[in-house]
């Protein structure tokens, strides 16, 4: 069985395939999996000998009253699914495994793009995923770890983290998978009741709106407040939907743009609350 659980498992899986003779890629997760994940899995499996994935809902990314506790979790369909796509192992340990019992050590990226976004609601949650995905960097020593762009904010954050700290690894960022309909799949879709799902996929028409605006070329002084409007209107004519944010900044480094040259790429990014459900998605924008 390759659903190990154990780091010392871990090591001997290290040594019985040969790590140092083959390439390895890493798709760090918290279970629960859908197309998106097995989207990083495939894509992992084309570029490397060997793939990893970690399961591991991690409790320090979340802040009393947020949803660890209910994350939905089914590691037997998770295991198959992920060998199915491609893994070869799949790394599933406890909170005792992870953080011993005393560990008070955290990695936290600096500045502002932790504090925006995600970071003004969430202000806890982006230092307990840079924690965990350094010690599981550190356990697994890959040499490719692969994110989704869903969670742009956070790829961007890992990215940094990988830099600033020269940690020995390329973050690969993958496309949103979305729903025939068009909303962005996430392991949370499932909290939403029936009319929450359907008035959801206002998300990505807002995001398609604000796109066409850009490709319509339309001369405006103001653009980035004119793409927030189009977007946050859009979302408002839904009953079910609370907007938490609706934001257009710069794609790589989320900062604000003074004006949206031709030849940038804008994050078109938004949080919204269905009832107690928080979905996120985001657009790249190419700006002509
Ligand atoms: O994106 C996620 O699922 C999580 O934040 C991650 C990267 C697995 C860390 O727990």
């Amino acid at each position: 069985m390759s659903l190990i659980k154990t780091i010392e498992e871990w090591n001997e899986w290290f040594i019985r395939v040969g790590r140092n003779d083959h390439s390895l890629g890493f798709v760090p997760t918290m279970g629960f999996l859908h197309e998106g994940h097995l989207s990083l899995i495939r894509k992992a499996k084309e570029e490397n000998d060997l793939v990893a994935v970690s399961i591991f809902v991690n409790p320090t990314q979340f802040a009393p009253g947020e949803d660890f506790e209910n994350y939905p979790r089914d590691i037997e369909r998770d295991y198959k699914l992920a060998m199915a796509a491609g893994a070869d192992i799949v790394f599933h340990p406890d909170a005792k495994e992870m953080y011993g019992s005393n560990s008070n050590t955290v990695v936290e990226v600096g500045g502002e793009i932790t504090q925006k976004l995600c970071g003004a609601s969430r202000p806890t949650h982006f230092k307990g995923v840079t924690t965990v995905v350094t010690i599981l960097f550190n356990i697994i020593g890959p040499d490719r770890a692969y994110f989704g762009q869903k969670d742009a904010q956070q790829g961007i954050i890992i990215q940094k983290m990988v830099r600033d700290l020269h940690q020995p690894v390329k973050v690969v960022m993958c496309p949103i998978v979305r729903e025939e309909d068009g909303l962005a799949m996430s392991s949370r879709n499932v909290y939403l009741n029936t009319e929450e799902r359907k008035q959801a996929i206002c998300l990505s028409e807002a995001l398609q709106l604000a796109e066409e605006y850009i490709a319509s070329g339309a001369e405006d002084a103001n653009r980035t407040e004119t793409l927030k409007q189009i977007i946050s209107q859009h979302i408002g004519r839904q009953s079910l939907a609370t907007i938490d944010y609706v934001q257009i900044l710069d794609g790589e480094t989320l900062e604000e743009f003074a004006c949206l040259e031709p030849g940038k790429t804008a994050l078109a990014a938004l949080a919204v609350r269905f009832g107690n459900t928080r979905l996120i998605d985001n657009k790249l924008l190419s700006i002509s």
